[in-house]
């Protein structure tokens, strides 16, 4: 259920106040008055205040002087200013001032309450807007202070302001994506459109003409011209994603536009001239595609001008925690869910798992994991299986004698610190809080493999 809007009506005359009331109440709206600027600041920090009506000429402050108040203590909440003795200059400097409209006294009642239902309209889009906004913003963050991601960012800012052909390689989910964003927002181009093509999800013939575009009679079913996405993309960024996958036809076109700036549309004579900053994306590796014959080396240099790599998560695990906080909050405003905390065994486990999937796959189990788990408080009991299983000894020990269940958790946990620091004996014991010498023994005593990659 929502709640009933609420109008202030703020004016020194008790008989306005009243008729005002009676009119708004009869609309539906829950109404509030204010007999000078000093009861109106006061209402508007005690309740939530969707509209006010203020009266322009009071005893001791003004209108003006209450509006300017309103607009500084609360932006977002629209004024209609009323007045007796309205001069145009007043109405005006008073719009100048954020006011958002005005209504001369003797108050007509189709005014008022059009007005009001106006002003309310308009600040609820006004609001949604910036909500979107903020929304679209935060999916855009970049979460992570790692030693990597620093190194990302200063190179995302130091590419965007030159705008040179980019290519982003990268496992898959490590953010391929986000960066090509970062690279258009952080641009000189941020205000123009960014375009994206995947050329991995469409159909081969579909590429071409989404790419250039057709002409009227192109081919059966063109029955009108359509621009492609390098008109589409003009003065603006145009993201090829997966670039890897594109066909050897396709991508002998591309180049083509990428040497001469300029292109045709599909059935089409006239070349049009375009200007688009192209960033490519693929987490194959085109070098070997080259030597397969299945990648152009010419267009491979001609993308490769600046090379940026999406690391893996497991190069950065130090982000983990601030990722698991990030997706988590997110999950929960954009899935109305309870906030939930993770217990520092779980974001333990989250921190040493693999993640062959990486960021997208970390974000798909914090998501799991708040919609699934009961309660407010995430424990090792709600990670799937894979993740808990050396944190849980009880479930997969049972029955053994204790030592044995004990060298078994020992191993498996110790292995996991050890491929955590990459193998590095002296981080992993500080990460399981023994000195090194301790823990170089146990591995002997347990026959662990020293290098995590010979498990
Ligand atoms: N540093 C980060 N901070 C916050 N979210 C991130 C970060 N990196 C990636 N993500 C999120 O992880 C998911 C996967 O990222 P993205 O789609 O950019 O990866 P990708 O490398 O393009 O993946 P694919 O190889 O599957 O195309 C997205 O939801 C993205 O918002
Ligand atoms: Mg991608």
């Amino acid at each position: 259920m929502t709640r009933a809007l609420q109008v202030l009506i703020v004016d020194d005359e008790a008989g306005i106040r009243r008729s005002l009331s009676a009119i708004l109440d009869d609309e539906g709206y829950r109404v509030l008055t204010a007999a000078d600027g000093a009861e109106c600041m006061r209402a508007m920090d005690a309740e939530a205040v969707d509209l006010v009506l203020l009266d322009i000429w009071m005893e001791g402050r003004d209108g003006i002087a209450v509006l300017k108040d309103i607009k500084a203590q609360h932006p977002a909440v629209p004024v209609v200013m009323m007045s007796g003795h309205g001069t145009i200059e007043t109405a005006v400097s008073a719009l100048k001032l954020g006011a958002y409209d005005y209504l001369e006294k003797p108050l007509s009642l189709d005014r008022v309450t059009l007005t009001v239902e106006h002003a309310l309209t308009e600040s609820k889009l006004a609001r949604e807007n910036r909500q979107l906004k903020r929304q679209v913003e935060n999916r855009l963050r970049m979460v992570g202070d790692s030693p990597v991601m620093q190194r990302l960012r200063a190179q995302i800012v130091r590419v965007a302001a030159s705008c040179a052909r980019t290519l982003i390689t990268g496992p898959n989910g490590s953010g391929k994506e986000l960066i090509a964003r970062a690279l258009h927002e952080n641009s000189p181009r941020r205000a123009q459109p960014f375009v994206e093509i995947n050329c991995a999800a469409l159909p081969e013939p579909l590429i071409e003409s989404e790419l250039f575009g057709y002409q009227k009679g192109a081919f059966s079913g063109a029955d009108r011209a359509k621009p492609g996405m390098f008109e589409l993309a003009d003065h603006g960024t145009l993201f090829l994603d997966e670039v890897g996958d594109m066909s050897l036809s396709t991508q002998a076109r591309v180049l083509r536009v990428l040497q001469e700036g300029r292109f045709q549309r599909l059935g089409d004579t006239e070349p049009r001239a375009v200007d688009v900053w192209i960033i490519a994306a693929t987490n194959r590796d085109l070098r070997q595609a080259i030597g397969a014959g299945q990648f152009r080396e010419d267009l491979f240099f001609r993308l490769n001008v600046i090379p940026i790599e999406a690391p893996a998560l497991s190069e950065r695990r130090d982000d983990i925690p601030a990722l698991v906080a990030h997706f988590a909050e997110r999950a929960a405003r954009e899935q109305g869910l309870p906030a939930k905390a993770f217990s520092p065994e779980v974001i333990q486990a989250l921190q040493d798992a693999p993640w062959p999937g990486n960021v997208r796959e970390l974000k798909n189990i914090v998501e799991r994991l708040m919609i699934l788990s009961l309660g407010n408080r995430i424990d090792i009991a709600d990670l799937p299986d894979e993740m808990s299983a050396a944190r849980r000894p009880a479930a997969g020990y049972a029955g053994l004698p204790l030592r044995e269940a004990r060298d078994l958790f020992e191993t498996e946990h110790i292995r996991q610190a050890l491929d955590a620091c990459e193998g590095n004996i002296s981080r992993a014991a500080e990460r399981l809080g023994v000195e090194r010498s301790n823990l170089s023994k146990k591995i002997r005593q347990l026959g662990i493999p020293p290098d995590p990659s010979g498990r």
